[in-house]
């Protein structure tokens, strides 16, 4: 059964893989690890987990944000960050909760399970609803977002806002 957990480095290989699937996307926290040797990968899941903490330095513009991933044994299937609050610029466009799973495993109801196990994370962070954000042409996405209980906002350009109650 996978389940969401702390980044950790006993999943480095298939994390590597996803990696280099050629849709790894490009959110700065996970850039360069398909290059990273077993150091570096230590230090970076270490960083990731450090990313919850107020107090850890952090590029202008960034909140404390917790990451996760959803592990099946040793096999990463995706990866969930949960922004701890809003910013202007997360209030237009990237929301609260960010997911990602990898291709190979698409299409097998994983990203609507890592949203379902992530919102009562949120909610112990104090979150009751969370912002969930994606492209117009997400069809994907739009599913995963209402079969959580997503409730449709607005648009911003072309991102679809909804409201996610976490409990
Ligand atoms: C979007 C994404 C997270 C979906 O992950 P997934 O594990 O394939 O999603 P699920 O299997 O839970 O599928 C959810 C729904 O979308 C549908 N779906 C999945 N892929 C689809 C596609 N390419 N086209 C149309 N529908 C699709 C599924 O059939 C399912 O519908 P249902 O609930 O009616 O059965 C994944 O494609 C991905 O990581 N994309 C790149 C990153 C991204 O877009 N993240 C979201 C940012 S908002």
């Amino acid at each position: 059964m996978p389940a969401l957990v702390v980044p950790r480095s006993s999943v480095a290989d298939s994390v590597r893989r996803a990696a280099r699937s050629g849709q790894w996307d490009d959110h700065p926290a996970y850039t360069g690890v398909a290059r990273m040797d077993d150091g570096q990968f230590d230090a970076w899941t270490d960083r990731l987990v450090a990313d919850a903490r107020e107090g850890t330095p952090r590029p202008e513009g960034f909140v404390p944000s917790t990451n996760l991933w959803w592990v099946d044994g040793t096999e990463f299937l995706g990866r969930v960050q949960v922004r701890h609050r809003l910013t202007p610029r997360l209030r237009d466009l990237g929301g609260h909760v960010g997911y990602w799973v990898a291709p190979a495993v698409r299409r097998r109801g994983h990203a609507t399970a890592i949203l379902a196990a992530t919102l009562p994370v949120a909610n112990a962070l104090g979150l009751e609803c969370v912002l969930v954000t994606c492209d117009d042409d997400n069809v994907a996405s739009r599913r995963v977002i209402e079969a959580n209980g997503g409730l449709f906002q607005d648009r911003r350009g072309v991102k679809l806002r909804f409201w996610v109650p976490t409990a």
